[in-house]
């Protein structure tokens, strides 16, 4: 990881800009930059800091013309970072847009995903050591709080990952930070608690190695300084990237490195370390490099006008993907891999309870009844959200399910924290390969639907329905009594593909029928028993891109879309498709982009 290649300022900027616009479809109000400016007459090094509120295209446009971007640095090394910010504290603007910084000068700056929950105490201590706020944010304590360590150090030579450790022994929440100093030029420092963090290995040449060992430092625990009383990329010069996403990063680099919570990521002089404050039992002292199956092209839109609208017309596909190798037609079969170690346990359980949000949650609606059915145990599913405020008992001998497609919201994350403290055992039904909620879970599922991009959720549903009704299936392998019900099911299941694709060749019915439509004020979606969660969903999905305000009820003008006909228990995942394309058509009729929602996010990864 240590060889250099000078690169200008201009690709630096190119590929940050590149990388946040692949992050634009999770939502978000405004965008920054920081990267370094030399003075061309004494080439002294500082820190040019741009943030702008709207879109990536907006800034971008605002750095060309502050700074043509076309001259050829002289540093050795160079760093960049950049973010997409949703506000959660204080308003959408240029100033309290990431990078947060801790003074006029950019001394440090800093990009961080997530909510620092002590940081009105941490303002207020700063602000009695003469700090000055510019923003109402969370974040900006964070670069403040460093420069103050760093005014403050007992040594000289005081490395930067060791400031970091000091200032992340101060902060309670979640983050995923990344650092920038012109303290320590070329070098750039990142850390995660609660929020998702990996490091992209951009490196030319195969590692010796496929682990990068992790440094646990002797230093002491510092003293807080206050008591609790209470989409992040950065890209080197040529070397590792480290980013909150991978769709950022993937037409770089397929290799990348997880980190855990409180490891310090340090990138200095071309070479990447980790390191940890003390080592606790059961700790793995290194961390793998992982390879992401994940192709450019699968996330790009192909000839489809919307990342929705392909994904909608992907599902014969993507069901087919959760179901490959899992469902043996011919012997009736059902083996989940991820559960399997388990499954004694499961079946021993007290109860089943499924905890998601949004269409996640409709997942769970949907299938309730056939897991009731198939499992014969109590299912609860349950509001990630209203879960958690209403303290639900749970104990050892329940089994709690997390669904998420991204496996990040952190309501559910949340809800996954409060069943381990609880002990029951976890299962995560994501689709997101190494997310927090797969990694930490006991066992799991994943969907295979491949990557959603668009940020109103439908391939996703249909593979978490089908992975619940194989779950359902697996746990009545042995049941005698249920076997010809089970038979029906599996040949469902078999069909469905074909199913959907007769579905999807309704969809000049539904364009006509969105044409008649598209200008109500109000729509009323109703069903019952196998179909309530199905108006669940296609009501959630009108109401996340079509504004469509449902303040009246207004006459309901009735035309009939027939659709092929399945099992009962499945017939959900047919019916919700209509529901699908005619939110997307009614979206795209009353002149949205169906992939950028305004007051939405893919997925909501703070509270
Ligand atoms: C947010 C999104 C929804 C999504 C839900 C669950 O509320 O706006 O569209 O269904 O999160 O997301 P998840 O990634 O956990 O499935």
């Amino acid at each position: 990881l240590n060889y250099r290649v000078p690169r200008t300022r201009k690709e630096i900027f190119e590929t940050l800009i590149k990388g946040l616009q692949r992050l634009e479809y999770r939502g978000y109000d405004s965008a920054g930059v920081a990267i370094d400016g030399n003075n061309n007459e004494d080439k002294e090094r500082y820190i040019k800091l741009v943030k702008k509120r709207g879109k990536v295209k907006a800034l971008e446009e605002e750095l060309h013309k502050q700074d043509g971007m076309d001259f050829k640095t002289d540093f050795e090394t160079h760093f960049g970072i950049a973010h997409t910010r949703w506000a959660t504290h204080g308003v959408p603007n240029a100033v309290n847009s990431h990078p947060q910084r801790s003074d006029k000068n950019n001394e440090f700056v800093v990009i961080h995903n997530g909510i620092i929950t002590n940081y009105k105490d941490l303002r207020k201590f700063l602000e009695t050591k003469g700090y000055e706020f510019e923003s109402e944010t969370d974040t900006e304590t964070i670069p403040k709080l460093i420069k103050y360590v760093y005014d403050n150090r007992e040594s000289e030579d005081m490395s930067f990952s060791a400031l970091v450790e000091r200032v992340i022994q101060q902060l309670e929440g979640a983050f995923a930070l990344v650092f920038k100093s012109i303290h320590y030029p070329g070098e750039a420092v990142s850390t995660r608690r609660g929020s998702p963090l990996l490091i992209g290995v951009r490196s030319k040449y195969q590692l010796s190695t496929e682990q990068v060992p992790v440094l646990y430092r002797t230093c002491k625990l510092l003293k807080p300084f206050v008591k609790n009383r209470t989409n992040i990329l950065k890209v080197v010069q040529n070397k590792p990237v480290c980013l909150s996403f991978y769709s950022a990063i993937i037409e770089h680099t397929n290799r990348v490195i997880f980190l855990e919570d409180d490891d310090i990521a340090a990138v200095a002089d071309g070479k990447l370390s980790i390191h940890r404050v003390k080592r606790s039992a059961g700790d793995d002292p290194s961390r793998a490099i992982q390879t992401l199956q994940m192709e450019l092209q699968q996330i790009m839109k192909g000839n489809f006008s919307a990342f929705m609208q392909k994904e909608i017309f992907e599902q014969p596909e993507s069901i087919f993907n959760t179901m490959r190798g899992r469902v043996n037609f011919e012997t009736n079969a059902v083996l989940l891999g991820g559960l399997k170690d388990h499954l004694k346990e499961i079946r021993r359980c007290r109860r089943l309870i499924i905890i998601g949000c949004g269409t996640s949650y409709h997942a769970a609606v949907a299938t309730r009844q056939v897991l009731e059915e198939l499992t014969e145990l109590p299912v609860m599913v349950e509001l990630a959200s209203d879960f958690l405020d209403r303290n639900t008992p749970v104990f050892r001998d329940d089994v709690c399910f997390f669904i998420s497609q991204s496996g990040e919201t952190a309501d559910t994350l949340m809800a996954l924290r409060y069943c381990k403290d609880h002990r029951a055992l976890t299962v995560g039904i994501t689709n997101t390969v190494g997310s927090s909620i797969s990694r930490d879970t006991d066992c799991g599922v994943h969907i295979n639907a491949g990557p959603e991009i668009g940020v109103a959720s439908t391939k996703a549903y249909t593979s978490q329905f089908i992975s619940l009704v194989m779950f359902g299936l697996m746990m009545s392998e042995d049941r005698i009594s249920l076997q010809s019900r089970r038979q029906e099911i599996i040949n469902g299941l078999q069909s469905l593909p074909e199913m959907i694709k007769e579905v999807l060749l309704l969809d000049e019915k539904i364009h006509d029928l969105a044409l008649e439509l598209y200008k109500q004020r109000s729509l009323l979606v109703m069903a019952r028993g196998y179909n309530y969660a199905t108006c669940l969903e296609g009501a959630l999905k009108i109401k996340e891109i079509t504004y469509i305000e449902d303040t009246e009820s207004s006459k309901f003008a009735y035309k009939a879309i027939e659709l092929p006909q399945t099992v009962d228990c499945l017939q959900g995942v047919l019916s919700v498709i209509p529901l699908q394309l005619l939110s997307f058509h009614l979206a795209v009729l009353r002149g949205y982009d169906v992939d950028f929602p305004r007051n939405l996010a893919k997925s909501v990864t703070v509270e």
